[in-house]
């Protein structure tokens, strides 16, 4: 990265708070209010003990109202993140073989996972090139299709919807890390929608939670009496037995929970994930319009329809660096507007999870547009 070039962006152009990273991602006052609030009644008290229950309980509920889930879901969480949770899944949630969409690098990491379990057969990956979206395709035999539902690294957001003529016990098991309560979801298409806490919901990473079906509930009870090998960590069964306690298997961070049931309760008293999603409309759609307005930028997803309404992906001109702009940004309080690293294009990431105002992405753009115009002048 080149050194920025000293551009001070008057203050009165900057947007209230400056963090559009995509996770982890801005943390409301309010959260951390209710943080300070917990101490010491819940902070720092015992997991295994009725306080701490309580608020994985909260959260647990605050879930199941915020997706509106229907009887017979279960909300499980434990420790390690999206990423442990693709490990639980290779153990607890595959039979043998699965369909895997593969769109960028979050989606293509679970495919490696379970390519490289040896006790599952290969996987049936179906690739698209970074800023488009594969389809499923349904196979006789395949016992389970994964996609990401927001691919963070490319900005894509592929709808969630049961694939037709799949076979009838089938799962589908959808990477939701960064679409879950920014993108609208109907749970009666998913068996398994999981996520973790640094994204929408603005807490700190380290914990995965997981919305699941009956028919997936079968499935992790199906495994579990076959006998297969699974360190308890990573055991899904394990997981079933302590959410239902309100607990995880292991100690958890309670502060992540507590931000956390803050962010969703503050959602479902909005008015949930209808709200939400409107919220992350307008943003994105601000966002899309300007780039595709300005002589300089272009919304890299060239599909409307595939274009995500939290991650928003802007290729720039080749006459400015992006890494310059970004750098300028940074050095004036807007942070995390880099691409996905792996990516390698001149392009700027804005997420706008629900906690992110309006006027404060409206802020950004007069921002860039200054930034921009300095920059083509230089
Ligand atoms: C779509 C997606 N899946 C999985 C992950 C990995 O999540 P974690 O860091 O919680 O393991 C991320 C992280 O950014 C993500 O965006």
């Amino acid at each position: 990265m080149g050194v920025a070039p000293e551009i001070v962006i008057p203050d009165h152009l900057r947007p209230t708070d400056g963090r559009f990273g995509s996770g982890p991602s801005r943390i409301r006052s309010a959260q951390l209010d209710a943080l300070l609030a917990a101490n010491p009644t819940i902070l720092g008290t015992s997991h295994r003990q009725r306080p701490v229950k309580a608020e994985v309980g909260r959260l647990r509920e605050g879930l199941r109202t915020l997706f509106n889930l229907p009887d017979g879901y279960e909300v499980l969480l434990g420790n390690g993140g999206s990423t442990a949770f693709w490990d639980a899944a290779t153990f607890g949630l595959i039979r043998d073989r699965a369909q895997f969409l593969s769109f960028g690098e979050f989606g293509a990491k679970f495919a490696a996972a379970a390519a490289s379990a040896p006790h599952l057969g290969d996987p049936d990956v179906r690739t698209a090139p970074a800023g488009s979206a594969p389809d499923f395709v349904a196979v006789p035999g395949l016992d389970a299709y994964a996609s990401p539902h927001n691919e963070t690294s490319t900005g894509v957001t592929r709808p969630v919807r049961r694939p037709p003529g799949i076979d009838d016990d089938a799962l589908t098991i959808i990477d939701a890390t960064s679409a879950a309560g920014g993108v609208a979801v109907d749970p009666t298409q998913f068996d398994v929608y999981y996520f973790a806490p640094q994204k929408s919901f603005g807490s700190d990473g380290g914990l995965w939670l997981a919305l699941v079906s009956p028919r997936a509930l079968e499935r992790i009870g199906q495994i579990q009496a076959s006998g297969r090998w699974c360190p308890a960590f990573l055991d899904l069964a394990i997981a079933l037995e302590n959410s239902r306690a309100d607990q995880t298997y292991n100690t958890p961070a309670l502060a992540t929970i507590l931000l956390m049931s803050e962010q969703v309760t503050w959602f479902n008293a909005q008015g949930g994930l209808g709200w939400a999603t409107g919220r992350t409309a307008a943003t994105s759609g601000h966002l899309y319009g300007w780039a595709d307005a300005h002589e300089l930028t272009s919304p890299f997803v060239t599909d409307p329809q595939l274009r995500s309404p939290v991650v928003v992906t802007i290729d720039i001109d080749s006459s400015v660096a992006a890494t310059t702009l970004t750098a300028v940004l940074r050095a004036n309080g807007i942070v995390d507007t880099e691409p996905y690293r792996k990516l390698g294009r001149n392009q700027i990431r804005i997420a706008v999870f629900p906690a992110v105002d309006l006027a404060d992405v409206q802020a950004l753009t007069a921002c860039c547009d200054y930034v921009l115009h300095r920059l083509a002048d230089a």
